[in-house]
């Protein structure tokens, strides 16, 4: 197979990526993060070439115990700093691979997400976690920090005070607390997660696509911009989507009372 760490799978408009190291709680390695960054290049590819059929990514983990339980530490005892640098360097250029998916990616957070499975998790658009999961950022306990962008992720999601206590206490949290503070969009039950999952993709699949790919980009983009510039952001990409047949599609099948045939153009 192309992935030795992961597992690929396609169900209907969803691509299921799957880290697939059960015996490690399928921590991250650099193989790991070299292979996601592959499966987004080409994912991200195959979409840019006008590739529509996939409409939305689903990152889950192996087994019924982890979705990932951090970045390996067996790989990361002996690195020094250069090494650590471009681990997690690494790490963040795959947090901006997905960011920059033209569609929405979605965590299966199926258990542990620790660390670097918390930063992972992160990374996507929203969090979909099963009642086991548990979150947390426990570098501290091996006298390091967060290095995937969870000093940052973390903050933007749940506000700095909870951000802090999280990572200098690294003690970890249950799915319900990580959906009270906001971590986690929704807690399902386990045996439910994927089958949610899927659901939020195939009712995406519905949308447009480019206006779906717009509304990622700009409340990515505007995220860091102050109000007025985020705005005009807005704008100029809500006006941008009239110029697609699709605009067209979109609100002609409205008044004619039927549904859209959206084509991506
Ligand atoms: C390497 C890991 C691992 C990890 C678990 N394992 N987490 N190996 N890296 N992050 C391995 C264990 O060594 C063990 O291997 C097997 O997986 C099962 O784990 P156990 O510890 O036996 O399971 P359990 O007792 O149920 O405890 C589960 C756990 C614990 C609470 C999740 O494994 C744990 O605390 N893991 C480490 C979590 C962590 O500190 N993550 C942050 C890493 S730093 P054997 O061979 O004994 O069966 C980080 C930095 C990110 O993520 C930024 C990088 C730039």
């Amino acid at each position: 197979a192309d992935y030795e760490t992961l597992e690929i799978e396609d169900r209907g408009a969803a691509r299921i990526v799957r880290i697939n190291r059960p015996k490690a709680l399928n921590a991250l390695n650099p193989q790991v993060i070299a292979e996601l960054s592959r499966v987004l290049e080409a994912l991200g590819q195959q979409i840019e070439a006008g590739d529509w059929s996939i409409r939305g990514l689903i990152l889950t983990g192996a087994g019924d115990k982890a979705f990932v339980a951090g970045a390996d530490i067996s790989a990361m005892v002996d690195m020094g700093r250069d090494e650590a640098m471009s681990f997690a360097s690494a790490g963040h250029a795959v947090g901006e691979m997905l960011a920059n998916l033209p569609i929405p990616a979605i965590a299966a957070v199926n258990g542990f997400a620790l660390g670097g499975g918390c930063e992972l998790a992160m990374a996507c658009d929203f969090i979909v976690a099963s009642a086991k999961a548990k979150f947390g950022q426990p570098e501290v306990k091996l006298a390091v920090i967060p290095g995937f962008g969870g000093t940052q992720r973390l903050t933007r999601r749940v506000g700095l005070a909870r951000s802090i206590e999280l990572c200098v206490t690294g003690e970890m949290i249950r799915a319900d607390e990580a959906l009270r503070i906001g971590l986690a969009n929704r807690v399902v039950a386990p045996e439910e997660l994927l089958d949610t999952c899927l659901g939020i993709v195939e009712t995406v699949a519905k949308m447009g696509p480019l206006a779906v790919a717009e509304a990622k980009r700009v409340l990515h983009q505007g995220a860091e911009l102050p109000l007025e510039a985020a705005n005009q952001l807005e704008v100029e990409a809500f006006s941008g989507l009239f110029e697609t047949a699709d605009q067209a599609e979109g609100m002609r099948a409205f008044l004619d009372k039927r549904a859209a045939q959206f084509s991506a153009k």
